[in-house]
């Protein structure tokens, strides 16, 4: 399987479930813009290399990332998977990356774009909302879909947090699933923009009781 690299900022939870489903020894790095990120102790853990990039010890965004993409370019990796990683990233770097950088966000894109997407579903009361993995583009959180998941909203019983709760445990099976599958060679994005990817038996085992709730 190929190797990637993780970029995080903050709690690390998406990071742990990589781990759990297996996957630290593919890590080749977590790369962190902030030095007291809590993922940093569970790569740590992992016995993952991390690397501190912090964003306020340069001038300008382009340093920034291109101090990003030295640390990148020095490691074996097939994908870049942003796991809760707060900076917005410029056209610069994304276009060094083609269909190699991954994002997790927190709604069934394209609802609810932008911060706070729990928040957002909760307030429009909607009834469904969930996870999506998507390629990661200039248009923030508008990329090419590869993998949603759905869960519902008890407006009753559900608040935000509890809300949150719900949708990190769906991400926490969804992100490790995409992953897996990409560096299996098992995603491919077609000629019209969609992005393929290709089923497997083993798939209904791995995604457990989640299965009926993610699509791709
Ligand atoms: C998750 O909610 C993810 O959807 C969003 O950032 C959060 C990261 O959480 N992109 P964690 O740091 O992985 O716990």
């Amino acid at each position: 399987m190929h190797k990637f690299i993780t970029l995080i900022s903050g709690r690390g939870s998406n990071l742990a479930a990589m781990c759990k489903a297996g996957l630290a020894p593919y890590i080749s790095c977590v790369i962190s813009n902030n030095p007291n990120a809590k993922g940093i102790e569970i790569a740590k853990k992992n016995n993952i290399p991390v690397c501190i990039v912090n964003h306020r010890d340069f001038i300008s965004r382009e340093n920034f990332e291109q101090a990003i993409s030295l640390v990148i370019d020095n490691f074996p990796s097939q994908l870049i998977v942003l796991a809760g990683f707060m900076r917005i990233l410029s056209p610069w770097f994304i276009e060094k990356y083609p269909q190699k950088i991954i994002n997790i966000h927190p709604s069934i894109l394209p609802a609810f774009t932008g911060a706070n997407a729990q928040q957002q579903a909760f307030d429009a009361k909607v009834k469904t909302t969930g996870a999506t993995v998507h390629f990661v583009t200039e248009k923030l959180d508008h990329g090419p879909i590869i993998a949603s998941g759905a869960m519902a909203i008890n407006h009753d019983n559900d608040d935000v947090d509890t809300l949150c709760n719900k949708i990190l445990k769906l991400e926490h099976i969804l992100y490790p699933f995409v992953i897996k599958k990409i560096l299996n060679d098992q995603v491919k994005v077609l000629a019209n923009g969609a992005v393929e990817v290709i089923k497997d038996i083993a798939d209904d085992k791995i995604l457990g009781k989640f299965k009926s709730n993610i699509h791709y």
